[in-house]
């Protein structure tokens, strides 16, 4: 009876749960959260039928390599299981340290710091360099944790349009010059597939003098010499502050990492929760991604391979006339502009044996409502083939 608000407030909190699971029921909501019971590669089993993956970021298809399968298998003997803690405790190892200057070195960077999330790390990027009083101006299709960085940093936000300098130029150019700024953009946009513009970017940044940040979650792997990402597919690498990413997309492990000069890497091991309360990198994770690191860079032919396999994508689809969003990655959006063609669509691509992901607005903007799709090195013709056989029978459908 002392405190009789708070069981209104629970109450509140449980009604809420409650009419978000009715509506859910209503709609029949059983997209997401599906358990497939099998995978080998591309292929998986889900309901007792085998498809085609093809939402998943295994953009190189390193998920299965032999290699990559043993240096995880070798790490679990070596150390265990789980670091069991923040590094900051009991969880550094000597592998954290050898990832760190494996990643750094191939990146060009002083130093690296890796995460147990490809989202922690994005997300202290910002939160870590960006203070109350500062100016984050962030491109407006950012991935969430780089919102949730912004947000946690305290610091005044400002969006620019998708991917257009000329918006962000307007910005910049009304911010008070004294007022410390950072520019928050990706290497690539995984909803859409676009590149960013980061020479016009950068130069912008460097112009009014502003601390950048770039999220290549997409680009690692994918794009630049041996997929060192989008810094430097432009050879850009000494006008961007802070890379950041995830090892849950090309290099086939989870976690993720931040890179930049030693000082900045240095502030982010004292200064960033997110870094210091958290769990380290597990072992056979970190082996993982520094297995793949290697083949990224000893074996080709997965790069070459994922980007002949886009390329054969994209003109299926070309050839069907549906809308890419003009992606210029392996993220292909099929965009359809509304969620009542896009469940339909979605349905018989399963119905044919392809698996995907549906995005509909907030997620998307409002009218690109779509399918999210991605090619892995590891697709084979014949998958392509039945996954444009796939597309044609749902386009009918619609
Ligand atoms: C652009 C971008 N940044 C960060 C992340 C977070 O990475 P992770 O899934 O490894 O936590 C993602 C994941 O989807 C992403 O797309």
């Amino acid at each position: 009876m002392a405190f009789p608000f708070f069981k209104t407030e629970k109450k509140a909190i449980l009604a809420r749960c409650r009419d978000d699971y009715a509506t859910k029921m209503r709609l029949k909501y059983a997209p997401y959260y599906h358990a497939m019971e099998e995978q080998k590669g591309t292929q998986v089993r889900l309901d007792g039928r085998d498809m085609i993956m093809l939402s998943s970021n295994d953009y190189l298809g390193l998920s299965f390599h032999p290699k990559v399968i043993e240096a995880s298998r070798a790490a679990v003997l070596k150390w265990g299981t789980s670091t069991t803690g923040a590094r900051t405790s009991n969880g550094s190892r000597t592998f954290h340290v050898e990832l760190e200057e494996k990643l750094a070195a191939f990146l060009g960077r002083e130093a690296c710091h890796v995460h147990a999330a490809g989202y922690l790390s994005c997300m202290s990027s910002v939160a870590t360099f960006a203070q109350k009083g500062d100016i984050v101006v962030g491109d407006k299709n950012l991935h969430s944790c780089l919102w949730d960085g912004i947000r946690l940093s305290l610091a005044t936000v400002e969006r620019f349009s998708h991917n257009n300098p000329d918006d962000l130029r307007n910005i910049l150019a009304t911010a008070s010059p004294d007022v410390p700024k950072m520019v928050v953009v990706e290497g690539v946009y995984s909803m859409e597939g676009h590149i960013c513009r980061l020479p016009e970017i950068a130069t912008l940044a460097e112009e009014y003098n502003a601390f950048t940040v770039l999220d290549d979650a997409h680009g690692f792997g994918v794009l630049g010499r041996q997929g060192r990402g989008t810094i430097d597919h432009f050879g850009l690498n000494h006008k961007v502050d802070i890379v950041c990413g995830s090892l849950s997309k090309s290099l086939a492990s989870t976690g993720g990492f931040v890179a930049g000069k030693r000082e900045l890497i240095e502030y982010l091991r004292t200064n960033s929760k997110q870094t210091i309360f958290s769990a380290a990198l597990c072992p056979s994770q970190a082996a993982v991604a520094m297995t793949a690191l290697e083949l990224m860079q000893s074996e080709p032919e997965h790069l070459e391979r994922l980007w002949k396999n886009t390329a054969k994508y994209r003109a299926i689809l070309k050839n069907l006339g549906l809308d890419t969003w003009g992606s210029e990655t392996p993220a292909v959006p099929i965009v359809l502009g509304s969620k009542e063609r896009v469940y339909p669509f979605w349905q018989a691509l399963l119905e044919k044996g392809v698996f995907t992901v549906m995005s509909i607005a907030p997620a998307v903007p409002p009218g690109k409502d779509l399918i999210r799709t991605a090619v892995s090195a590891m697709h084979t013709d014949e998958q392509l083939e039945r996954i444009g056989e796939a597309m044609a029978y749902a386009m009918k459908k619609l």
